[in-house]
C-alpha cells in the first residue's frame, strides 16, 4: 500500500510516500481502507518530534480519519464493524496518513447516514468540543471566550454555543477571520492585532459575565485574558499555536481573585472517564458531525501531492481542514480557494 512515511523528525518537508506491506489486525482491531484524513496542527507537531506521542521510526504521520472496514482482527466488538463506514482515532503506532490503517474498534465509530467520508473525517475536535462544552455545563459559565476562533475547533465550538444561546467572545489575530466568523453567526469578535482589543474584552467579559476561556494561542495570550476576565475565571490552554511560554502571569490574579490555568487534552480527558463514560463523549461527538461538529473543508489533496498539501494547509489554515485521501487515484488535487 501507499503511506506518507518519515525516518526522523524534523519537519513537513520530511514527508515522503513509500510502498509499505497492509498491517494486519489483531483481535479487537479492525483493518480500515482510509478515504480522508485532515492535517491538524498535532500533526506539524508530531512531524517535528513535539507532540506528546512520538512512534517507532519510520513511522506514517495521521491520527485519525474515516473509511471503510475491510477486516477484522477478531472479537465482537471488531467483527460487528465489518464493512462499515467509520470516523475512526489512530493513536497507536499505525498512521492513518496511507491507503490502511489498523486500530481498535473501540476507537471507530459507524459514520451518520447521509454524512460522507470528508465531511466525517474528524473525530479529534468534535471530541475535543465535546469536552469544551462539559466543562462550560459543569462550571456553570454564563458566557465563554475563544483564541484562535476561526480554527475548526472554534467553528465548532462557536455554533454549538449560538445552538445553546451561549454567549460567545471570539478572538482572532486577522480581519478576513472576523468576516469568516460572521459567516458562522458570530456576535462577539475581537482582533488582537486591533489596539484596543484588551479594553474591550474586559468590558465585555464583565457585561457577559465571562468566566470560560479556551485558548488554543497559549504564551503572552494566557495572561492577558486571565486579567481581563471577572474575578473566579478559569483559563483553559489547549494548544500552543503561538510557540511562546506562558509567563506574563499576574500573582495577585491567581491568588486574591481566584482566577486560574488549567491544561486540557482530550485524550487525558476521555481516558478518565471509564469505558462507558468514553462511549458516551465519542457517541455524543458523532451525532453532532453532520451539524454544529461539522468539519468545513478547503481543499483534498492525494497522498502523492502530500508536500503540496503541508504548503496549503499552513498558508490557508482558517479556510477549512485540509484532507488527504489515500483511497483517490494518484495526483488529484482539489481547493476550493
Ligand atoms: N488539547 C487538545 O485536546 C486539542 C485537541 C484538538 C485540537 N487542539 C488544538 O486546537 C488548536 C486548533 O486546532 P484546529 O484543528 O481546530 O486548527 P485548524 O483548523 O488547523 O486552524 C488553526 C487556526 O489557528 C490559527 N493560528 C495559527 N497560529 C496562530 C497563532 N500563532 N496565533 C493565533 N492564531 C493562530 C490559524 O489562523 P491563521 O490563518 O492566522 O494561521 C487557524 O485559524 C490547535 O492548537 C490544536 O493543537 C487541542
Amino acid at each position: 500500500m501507499s503511506a506518507v512515511v518519515i525516518h526522523e523528525y524534523k519537519d513537513s518537508e520530511n514527508c515522503r510516500v513509500e510502498q509499505v506491506a497492509i498491517p494486519q489486525p489483531k483481535k479487537g482491531e479492525v483493518l480500515i481502507k482510509v478515504h480522508a484524513s485532515p492535517i491538524n496542527p498535532s500533526d506539524i507537531m508530531f512531524l517535528k518530534g513535539k507532540y506528546s506521542i512520538k512512534k517507532v521510526l519510520p513511522a506514517i504521520p495521521g491520527f485519525e480519519g474515516s473509511g471503510e472496514v475491510v477486516a477484522s482482527g477478531g472479537g465482537l466488538a471488531a467483527w460487528r464493524l465489518q464493512n462499515k463506514r467509520v470516523v475512526f482515532l489512530a493513536p497507536g503506532d499505525c498512521g492513518s496518513w496511507s491507503e490502511y490503517v489498523i486500530t481498535r474498534a473501540k476507537f471507530c465509530i459507524p459514520l451518520p447516514k447521509g454524512i460522507s467520508f470528508y465531511e466525517g473525517c474528524s473525530l479529534i475536535n468534535p471530541l475535543t468540543v465535546v469536552m469544551f462544552m462539559e466543562h462550560i455545563k459543569q462550571g456553570k459559565h454564563e458566557a465563554v471566550i475563544q483564541t484562535a476562533a476561526a480554527s475548526s475547533c472554534g467553528k465548532m465550538l462557536l455554533r454549538w454555543c449560538n445552538a445553546e444561546q451561549i454567549p460567545i467572545i471570539n478572538i482572532v489575530r486577522r480581519e478576513d477571520q472576523a468576516t469568516i466568523l460572521r459567516y458562522h453567526g458570530a456576535q462577539y469578535i475581537l482582533n488582537s492585532s486591533e489596539p484596543g482589543w484588551e479594553e474591550a474584552l474586559r468590558k465585555l467579559c464583565a457585561n457577559l459575565h465571562a468566566t470560560v476561556a479556551f485558548d488554543a494561542v497559549s504564551g503572552s495570550m494566557t495572561g492577558k485574558l486571565l486579567e481581563c476576565m471577572c474575578e473566579d475565571s478559569v483559563v483553559y490552554v489547549y494548544g500552543e499555536l503561538g510557540r511562546e511560554k506562558v509567563d506574563n502571569i499576574v500573582s495577585a490574579s491567581i491568588i486574591f481573585h481566584n482566577k486560574r490555568i488549567e491544561g486540557l487534552m482530550f485524550q487525558g480527558w476521555l481516558r478518565a472517564k471509564g469505558k462507558l463514560g468514553q462511549w458516551n463523549a465519542i457517541k455524543k461527538a458523532a451525532s453532532l458531525i453532520p451539524s454544529v461538529l461539522r468539519t468545513d473543508i478547503s481543499a483534498k489533496y492525494s497522498l502523492d501531492n502530500i508536500e503540496e498539501a503541508m504548503m496549503f494547509y499552513k498558508k490557508n489554515m482558517s479556510k477549512g481542514k485540509v484532507i488527504l485521501t489515500p483511497s483517490e487515484k494518484r495526483d488529484s488535487v482539489d481547493t476550493k480557494s
